[in-house]
């Protein structure tokens, strides 16, 4: 994959999975913007990492779910590269609750996350990425397993998973792809943490292969999709979850 010249945002890249997709496509030669919200420290790591490896990047704070905060995200990102070409919106939150303990907050703060953030984040690509490009929304595959104590968290990825319909056909135009990634389990701490070893072991036996993701597949996904080759995918839902479901 060349990325030469081309620039990145990466939204929720201090961890986890944002973080493989930063260095692989800081590897592959695009200039990439880091987001996070409060873990400065691990999000310098990311970029010291691509910038090691001959690559450009910067780390950018910024509350995804604060559309003021996403406006300044794109107005940096511009001011520093001045283009953009990819906006991967990874950033995301999941508190497993049975409805019966489900707070206003916990839902508030979910959907401002997982779904605002998501939408304007697109809103501003819709200005912002003048020469085409490509956008990877964050879904879940838990949705299709129904799920006990997964109402809010799954209600917030099916609605990505909409938006990124809606809008397939807004983008295209501006030869704009946009597409949904649902991963399965993947070993990072939005999925290990609170899970007894008994439970993450359970959830690896759930799939084709009998392990968990790995960041790693993700990022290969990702490499798919923003690659040429895909470029007659739009408005998609991928599963990439080793056949879990
Ligand atoms: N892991 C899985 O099994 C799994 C499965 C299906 C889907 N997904 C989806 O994949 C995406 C990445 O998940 P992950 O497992 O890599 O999560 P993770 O390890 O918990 O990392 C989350 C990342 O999002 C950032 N973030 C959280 N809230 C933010 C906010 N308000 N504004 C900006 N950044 C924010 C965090 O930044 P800080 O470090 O600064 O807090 C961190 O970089 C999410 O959308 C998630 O729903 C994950």
């Amino acid at each position: 994959m060349n990325m030469q010249d081309k620039v990145a945002i990466v939204t929720g890249a201090s961890r986890g999975i944002g973080r493989q997709i930063a260095i692989r496509l800081g590897q592959a030669g695009a200039r990439v913007v880091v987001n996070y919200s409060s873990n400065m420290a691990k999000a310098l790591e990311v970029v010291d990492s691509i910038r090691q490896a001959g690559g450009e990047a910067v780390a950018v704070r910024a509350d995804i779910a604060n559309v003021q905060e996403i406006e300044s995200l794109f107005a940096e990102t511009l001011s520093r590269f001045g283009r953009l070409d990819m906006l991967i919106n990874n950033a995301g939150i999941m508190e497993c609750v049975p409805l019966a303990e489900v707070t206003e907050e916990l839902y508030d703060r979910h959907f401002a996350v997982n779904v605002k953030g998501t939408y304007f984040a697109c809103q501003q690509a819709m200005k912002h990425m003048t020469g085409g490009g490509t956008i990877i929304n964050f879904s879940t595959s838990v949705s299709g397993a129904m799920l006990p104590a997964y109402s809010v968290y799954a209600a917030t990825k099916g609605a990505v998973e909409q938006i990124t319909r809606q809008l397939a056909k807004e983008f295209g135009p501006k030869d704009i792809t946009i597409n949904c990634i649902a991963p399965g389990q993947v070993s990072t701490e939005l999925f290990l943490s609170g899970k007894s070893a008994e439970l993450v072991d359970s959830y690896r036996r759930m799939n084709a292969f009998g392990r968990l993701g790995e960041p790693e597949d993700i990022a290969d996904a990702v490499e798919l999709l923003v690659s040429g080759k895909a470029r007659w995918i739009t408005g998609q839902t991928i599963r990439v979850n080793g056949g879990f479901n």
